[in-house]
């Protein structure tokens, strides 16, 4: 099965070099197997080893997880510590696996808002896996898009007080760099899992021209089929950016 969507993908040949990803339905997984919800968010975490090893073997080039949202932090106290719990068991567990896999991990957001456990887990993973050639792998951690647009606005008023910048000098080139995701290019398909049509305050700024895909199925029970469907639903778009096609 696998093999025969993989196929189609490379044969179709344009591979969607960044894919993000909003992990939805952990909870609710748990609630219809009767478990409390941090056994959703456990097997939701094995389903970001397998479509992390899914990514790689299609050939996506960067992978955005949104792990935690600044507004995950006025969730219980008990379930905010699970799910730090959790990045900081991420962190050491997979450190190997992914630097086998050539992956690169990058985290984004306020990881200050952190305790000092799940930064030190959390940088030493990033740290193991520098040079990771195969995909960049970005956890979006303590990150919310209207923060980050912000904190943006904030950076580039102190350059023009700081520094001189003419207010005219910001374009959208000047204002992506003062993003967490300077550098990189936007995402071209973002999914999300779990039947949910929002963008959660994920990516405001990146996702302009994103194509979007939504499945019913919940994050824990998502796998590389499930990937792999939504990149070639991604391959089926026509991408016009807001311009017309050619004939
Ligand atoms: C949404 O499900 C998911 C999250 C808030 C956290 C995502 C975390 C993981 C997948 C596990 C750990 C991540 C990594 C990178 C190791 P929800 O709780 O909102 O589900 P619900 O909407 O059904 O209640």
């Amino acid at each position: 099965m696998s093999g025969e969507r993989l196929e189609r993908i490379r044969v179709n040949g344009d591979v969607p070099e960044h894919v993000a990803v909003i992990m939805d339905g952990n909870g609710r997984w748990a609630r219809a197997r009767g478990l409390p919800r941090h056994l959703g968010h456990r097997e939701g975490m094995k389903a970001v080893r397998e479509v992390v090893e899914g990514a790689v073997e299609a050939g996506v080039r960067i992978l955005t997880l949104f792990a935690f949202s600044t507004e995950n932090w006025r969730r219980p106290a008990q379930e905010v510590s699970a799910l730090m719990g959790l990045l900081q068991l991420y962190a050491r567990k997979e450190g190997a696996e992914l630097r086998r896999q050539g992956v690169e991990v990058h985290v984004l957001g306020e990881l200050q808002r952190a305790d000092a456990t799940t930064r030190d887990a959390v940088n030493a993973i990033v740290e193991g896996t520098r040079g990771g050639g195969a995909m960049r792998l970005n956890l979006m951690i303590s990150y919310g898009g209207r923060e980050e647009i912000l904190r943006a606005a904030r950076l580039l008023v102190e350059r023009v007080e700081k520094e001189g910048m003419e207010p005219d000098e910001i374009d959208e080139g000047v204002f992506a760099d003062a993003l967490f995701t300077r550098g990189l290019p936007d995402p071209d398909l973002l999914i999300r899992t779990s039947g949910e049509y929002r963008i959660s305050n994920f990516m405001l700024w990146q996702l302009a021209y994103t194509e979007l895909h939504m499945t019913d199925v919940l994050w824990p029970d998502f796998d590389r089929e499930d990937l792999y469907e939504a990149i070639l639903d991604y391959q089926g778009r026509e991408r016009r950016f807001g311009r017309v096609t050619v004939a």
